[in-house]
């Protein structure tokens, strides 16, 4: 089945962009996924093909017109029913794996790139759009935030991957950072690949992964650690775990 990808934006020539190239320009090539551009301004419904207006209340920039933008989405959602929309918004919430693989198992995505201040609210309040942002940072527009979020769906369809185990064994696949990797040469400026990996005693270097995707995730990113933590003392029934003593 083909991962139907729709994007509204008032700049179409920035798609495929990075995606036509790579792992999702040949899957693009491939059929494994489709693309489909929208231009926003079509939907406007003056001479001058106005998208924006100043803000309400005041303050820099513009925003995205409500009924433009309505127009458009009801187009998307007329198009492909089933797709979830979501608009590309610093406002959003933080994408996250878990979510990029619920994405990635459906039939494909509408995403709406905003530009200027962002979109008349009134969007969110009267349609199906859900507001995602990939960090908190500031882009220019929503576009290269939908080419992320694309990628990061595109590489977990069917038959996209090389090794299917890639897709499972990395990062904040298991709420943990991923292992650091080495390859040859085995040793570069006063350097070795550690002992462990070249030993060939797979329950070691296992155990040695673990450990060092633990270590890291405590380090580097204490939010992540503490709800994995929270996550593996807390049973999903909400029950508290058994300690060894009351375990019997
Ligand atoms: N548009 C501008 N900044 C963004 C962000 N951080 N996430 C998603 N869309 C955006």
């Amino acid at each position: 089945m083909t991962f139907a990808a729709t994007v509204l934006t008032l700049y179409p020539e920035m798609f495929p962009g990075p995606l036509g190239v790579s792992l999702a320009g040949r899957a693009l090539d491939q059929g494994k996924w489709s693309l489909e551009c929208v231009q926003i301004r079509d939907f406007a419904i003056d001479r001058h093909k106005t998208v924006d207006d100043t803000p309400a209340g005041g303050g820099a920039g513009m925003v995205l017109r409500v009924d433009v933008l309505a127009a458009a989405v009801d187009h998307a959602l007329a198009l492909h029913p089933d797709s979830p929309v979501l608009a590309m918004t610093p406002r959003g919430r933080p994408l996250s794996q878990e979510r990029v693989r619920e994405l990635a198992a459906g039939p494909g995505i509408t995403v709406l790139c905003g530009r200027f201040e962002g979109f008349d609210e009134r969007i969110f309040e009267t349609r199906p759009v859900e507001e995602v942002s990939i960090g908190d940072i500031v882009l220019s527009g929503g576009e290269p935030a939908a080419i992320m979020l694309l990628d990061a769906c595109i590489r977990l369809l069917p038959g996209v991957m090389g090794a299917p185990s890639s897709g499972t064994e990395e990062s904040f696949e298991n709420g943990l950072l991923e292992y650091p990797h080495y390859t040859r040469p085995v040793e570069w400026e006063g350097r070795t690949i550690p002992e462990v990996l070249r030993s060939g005693d797979h329950a070691k270097i296992a155990a040695w992964r673990k450990q060092r995707a633990e270590d890291d995730t405590r380090s580097r990113r204490p939010d992540l650690w503490e709800r994995h933590a929270d996550a593996r003392d807390r049973p999903a029934s909400g029950a508290r775990r058994k300690t060894k003593d009351q375990g019997k």
